[in-house]
């Protein structure tokens, strides 16, 4: 019998002060359910909304790429300067220390390599994802490719109902159609697209008039490196891209192809989170190599 003589009255009950009731700190993410938001905010600082994530995904599209050959040596020793981390399962179960306790945005569809047509990709088993402890998948759309549009929005579609389900936020990658324009009109169509078919985040690359990308998309886009540049080349893409109001990087080549890739994640993540211009933030990557 339960001992009810240890049931204290309660005294604290706050009578007249009004409970706090606040808004979620991420653009268009405020309906979510508790899971999901519990999930972003791991992806996204909640003291500054941003996040550097570390992308090395690549192998699993173009095997071992520069400065992906050894997994272990190259990008294990950055986990630490992510703040998420974003890659394909089979090297998250094989590489990445399951004590790294950083948060996973887990490539999810899989399907062709550079050799083939890319794109025409299924999507993994959210149970996979679920295994895995994901903070979010990652889903790629091919918008404005005639042949493999409708299969990758059915893709991230699919996706969504199956992160919707599990409480796993999803990320739509737009994959630059092979006839497209990479300017603000092809990559505000694309980032729109992904975010009402119901993508949490979104990722795509900086152009000119990225404010206007950015403005019309209801959910956080992060950006891309796309290929190596100079070091303060990166540096000055990822601080435009933030100045226009993107949310974070999702960086990989400039990173781990850098000279000093350590210095190189620290550096961005000082751009994306202390809002150091790229100059400073150069110099940064200067003092620390
Ligand atoms: C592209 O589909 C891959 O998913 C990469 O993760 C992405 O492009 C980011 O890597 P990078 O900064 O090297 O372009």
């Amino acid at each position: 019998m339960a001992d009810l003589d240890d049931i204290r009255d309660g005294r604290e009950y706050g009578v007249g002060v009004a409970q706090r009731t606040d808004g979620f700190f991420l653009k268009g993410s405020n309906n979510l359910d508790w899971g999901m938001k519990d999930r972003l905010s791991r992806i996204f600082n909640p003291a500054t909304g941003r996040t550097v994530m570390l992308a090395f995904d690549h192998g699993f599209i173009m095997g071992p790429t520069s400065g992906v050959e050894r997994i272990d040596l190259s990008i294990v020793p950055l986990i630490e300067h992510a703040d998420c981390l974003m890659c394909a399962r089979g090297v998250l179960r094989a590489l990445v220390p399951p004590t790294s306790r950083k948060p996973v945005c887990l490539r999810s569809d899989a399907g062709t390599s550079i050799l083939t047509e890319l794109n025409h990709n299924v999507v993994i088993d959210i149970q996979d994802a679920v295994k895995l402890n994901a903070s979010a998948i990652a889903v790629m759309v091919s918008v404005g490719d005639a042949a493999t549009e409708a299969e990758t929005v059915a893709n991230l579609y699919q996706a969504v109902d199956a992160g919707q389900a599990s409480g796993i936020p999803v990320m739509g990658v737009t994959a630059v159609g092979k006839d497209m324009a990479r300017d603000a009109r092809y990559f505000g169509l694309a980032s729109r697209l992904c975010a009402e078919n119901g993508a949490n985040i979104v990722k795509t690359y900086y152009t000119e008039g990225f404010e206007k990308v950015v403005a019309c998309c209801p959910v956080p886009i992060v950006i891309a490196g796309g290929k190596k540049l100079p070091e303060l080349e990166a540096l000055d893409l990822a601080y435009r891209a933030i100045q226009s109001g993107a949310s974070g990087v999702d960086m990989g080549r400039n990173v781990f192809q850098s000279e000093k890739p350590a210095a190189m994640i620290q550096a961005v993540g000082a751009v994306v989170h202390q809002g150091l211009k790229p100059a400073e933030a150069f110099q940064m990557f200067n003092d620390l190599k």
